[in-house]
C-alpha cells in the first residue's frame, strides 16, 4: 500500500470515492445496479495542520473520467514522522452538493460520515496477518498491516481494475467532499481532502 497513510487512503479513502460516495440517507436503502459510473475531477488536498506527523505527499489517479467499471491507474506516495499503530482511527466526513449547498452525509451502514475506531483492526480483518498483502503493495513491499513504522511510503504507478459494484441508488451525479482524519487516541496524525464528481450512466 502506499504509506499507512496511503494504506487508510487505500481501504478507506479510496474505497470511499466508490463506495462512500454510495453513501445512503435513512429513507433510501436501495440499492441499484448501475451499468456504469464515472468520476470526473479528482483532487486532494492535506487538510491538517503543519504539525501532522503523516502526510499525502503526491496521489494521482487516471484516466480522468474514471469509468466503472474499468481500468484504474493509481500511484501515491506518503510520508509519516511516527509509527502509526492501533488503535489508528479514520474519521471521515462526506458532503454532497445538493441544489447548491454542501449537505453532510450521515453514516449509514458503514457507508457516508463515519468514525472508524481503528483501521488496524479493519485491515487485519480484511488481509488476515500472515497472508501476502495484495498486489501491487506485495511487488513493492509496502505493509498493509499496522504498525507502519515511520518513514516514506511510495507506490509506482500500479493498474487496478474497478468492478461493477451495487450503489445506493441516490448516489446518482453529484460533486462529492470527503475529508479524512487519521488519529489516535484523540490526536490528529493526518488529514486528507478529496473531491470529485460522479456521473452514472
Ligand atoms: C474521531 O471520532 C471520535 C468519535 O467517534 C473521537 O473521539 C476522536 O477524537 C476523533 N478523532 C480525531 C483525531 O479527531
Amino acid at each position: 500500500m502506499i504509506s499507512m497513510k496511503m494504506a487508510i487512503v487505500s481501504h478507506v479513502y479510496l474505497l470511499c470515492i466508490f463506495i462512500v460516495a454510495g453513501t445512503a440517507d435513512d429513507f433510501i436503502f436501495r440499492k441499484v445496479h448501475l451499468n456504469s459510473a464515472k468520476a470526473v475531477g479528482f483532487s486532494w488536498s492535506n487538510c491538517g495542520g503543519d504539525k501532522d506527523p503523516a502526510v499525502m505527499n503526491t496521489m494521482s489517479l487516471s484516466p480522468d473520467p474514471i469509468v466503472i467499471p474499468g481500468d484504474l491507474k493509481a500511484s501515491a506516495a506518503g510520508s509519516t514522522a511516527v509509527a502509526l499503530s492501533s488503535p489508528l482511527s479514520v474519521n471521515v466526513t462526506l458532503h454532497k452538493e445538493v441544489a447548491g449547498f454542501w449537505v453532510k452525509v450521515p453514516c449509514v451502514e458503514q457507508i457516508g460520515s463515519c468514525d472508524y475506531e481503528d483501521v488496524c483492526q479493519l485491515l487485519d480483518t480484511l488481509i488476515p496477518p500472515g497472508q501476502d498483502c495484495p498486489e501491487p503493495l506485495h511487488t513493492y513491499g509496502i505493509p498493509c498491516h499496522c504498525p507502519f513504522k515511520s518513514g516514506d511510503y511510495t507506490l509506482p504507478e500500479a493498474n487496478f481494475y474497478l468492478p461493477q459494484v451495487d450503489l445506493p441508488y441516490w448516489l446518482t451525479n453529484g460533486n462529492y467532499e470527503i475529508v479524512g482524519v487519521l488519529g489516535n487516541n484523540g490526536q490528529q496524525l493526518g488529514c486528507l481532502k478529496v473531491t470529485l464528481s460522479i456521473h452514472t450512466a
